[in-house]
């Protein structure tokens, strides 16, 4: 999809598909537009006095305009105090009304946006980066293509400044990161294999001098003492993967940002089988991995001058003779010994290795990111993912992030009570911590591996995909780690 910034001059002799105008529809016309209004005969004034406005929050109203060089126009309703959220709802709500329309090119007039509660720069990443994510369409295994959408080129009407031309620039690299998270995430277990991300993230490695990418094998992980990580994928033929990407944006002196994905390409549950029902979601196990790997398409598209590196713990949990059992003991990388009384607590068993291997970056910071427990969705549901960090302006750093690209987190605690809860008779801890806060004993876990630096844990089960009519991956949290990474890093 392509998506410009075209300056403010000239925008009603243009020729395009259509205008998006945004309208706080309970006011009256606004000045700006009387030039418009000139144009079409005194049409807007006609529209504000009669009976159709205001429109409520996000509805649109769609005016041809046959004898224009823009063929119609689009109003849509926004609020004075401009949210991002509300500005996220308008674009979706205008997408939807050209959905069905011969619009194949549109142009944003962002005007009535500006001067609000957004920056200029917010609102030019946010219309690049949605459209770009509104576009996606699953596509990777049907038997004839979907038809391409029809919208494919956007202008976003707005001073082309050099901090607004980065933020478009920006929008595009976050929008194309969200859909290469969105596909890893929809990929069906059976294509999209430990091997499969790793092929993906060299792929992308390729395409940017900035960007190196190294996979580890089974016997080099093994090498390194990754007795827990390795546990988790002894019950399947599928090779496991631990796959590092590095970023070099800045001198190397600069501490690297540390991104650590769970990538459990399957997670059947191992000996501790789930049930039935639902189990193909489990494919999205990998979420946190997908996360990871579509930020780095983000990053290599923004070129931050940051030093980042990712590291993917990629590997399928399944049953089998000589699957790991509950109660076996394993040692972690870090010299910890693991009593696995649940198969299926294996994300925390991927990461702490992970975990482990990240100390000798000497990190700024390492946030990793899971698909790690049901117990989160109970606790927080769809909206927002559970946060976790040892670190309090690391943690007000990723809120921050999240409330800004609307992706959003909230803290949890990792209190010392939390913690005895993984007492094992048989090990230096056990994988589970009993049926009560299961995502926070999930964090204590992974927290036993992390004093050596600033460290922060995203649960994102709820957030990362969608069930229903709609089911897919949502690419979340690539907005809020791209979001971080831009500010903080
Ligand atoms: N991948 C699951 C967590 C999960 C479940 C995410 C459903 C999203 C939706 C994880 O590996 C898991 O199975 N966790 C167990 C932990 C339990 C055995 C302590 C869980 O949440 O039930
Ligand atoms: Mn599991
Ligand atoms: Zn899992």
């Amino acid at each position: 999809m392509k998506i410009t910034l075209k300056s403010n001059a000239k925008i009603f002799s243009q020729k395009t598909d259509c205008l998006f105008i945004p309208l706080q529809t309970d006011k009256t016309l606004p000045k700006y537009l009387k030039e418009l209004d000139e144009l079409l005969n005194g049409a807007l004034r006609a529209l504000y006095k009669s009976k159709d406005l205001p429109l409520k929050l996000g509805q649109t109203y769609l005016l041809p305009c046959p004898q224009q060089s823009f063929s119609r126009i689009i109003f849509v309703s926004c609020p004075k105090q401009l949210q991002l959220k509300t500005l996220r709802a308008m674009i979706a709500s205008v997408r939807n009304t050209v959905k069905d329309l011969a619009v194949t090119q549109a142009h944003w007039l962002t005007e009535m946006l500006i001067d609000k509660s957004l920056s200029s720069e917010a609102i030019i990443t946010e219309i690049a980066s949605q459209h770009i994510s509104l576009n996606y369409q699953y596509d990777g295994t049907f038997q004839t293509q979907k038809t391409p959408n029809t919208l494919q080129s956007i202008g976003i009407n707005a001073d082309t400044n050099k901090a607004n031309k980065e933020a478009c620039k920006n929008g595009k690299a976050l929008g194309e990161g969200i859909n290469t998270a969105k596909h890893l995430g929809n990929l069906p277990a059976n294509i999209c294999t430990p091997t499969y991300l790793a092929s993906q993230a060299q792929l992308l490695a390729k395409s940017d001098d900035k960007l190196s990418c190294k996979v580890l094998s089974e016997a080099q992980m093994k090498k390194l003492g990754m007795g827990s990580l390795l546990s988790v994928t002894a019950g399947t033929e599928e090779a496991a993967k631990f796959i590092i990407l590095e970023y070099s944006g800045a001198a190397k002196t600069q501490k690297p940002t540390v991104l650590v994905g769970k990538g459990v390409t399957f997670d059947s549950g191992g000996i501790s089988l789930k049930p039935g029902g639902g189990m193909d979601e489990m494919k999205y196990d990998m979420c946190g991995a997908a996360s990871v790997i579509g930020t780095f398409n983000a990053i290599s598209l923004a070129a931050p001058k940051a030093n980042i590196i990712g590291l993917v713990a990629a590997v399928e949990n399944m049953p089998s003779g000589i699957a790991t059992k509950p109660g076996d003991v394993v040692t972690s990388m870090s010299g910890q010994t693991i009593e696995v009384l649940n198969t299926d607590a294996e994300g925390r068993l991927v990461l702490c290795d992970a975990l482990t291997y990240a100390e000798r970056y000497k990190p700024k910071a390492v946030i990793d990111i899971a698909t790690l427990t049901g117990a989160c969705i109970v606790a927080l549901g769809k909206h927002a993912s559970g946060l976790y960090s040892n670190d309090d302006k690391l943690q007000q750093a990723l809120v921050d992030a999240g409330t800004e690209s609307h992706d959003r987190v909230w803290p949890m605690p990792l209190w010392e009570e939390y913690d005895l809860q993984l007492k094992s008779n048989f090990a230096d801890i056990a994988n589970i911590g009993g049926p009560q806060a299961g995502s926070v004993t999930a964090a204590c876990f992974l927290a036993r591996f992390t004093k050596a630096y600033n460290w922060a844990h995203i649960d994102i089960a709820g957030p990362a995909w969608v069930q229903g009519v709609n089911k897919g991956a949502t690419g979340r949290p690539v907005g809020l780690l791209f979001n971080y990474i831009m500010n903080n890093a």
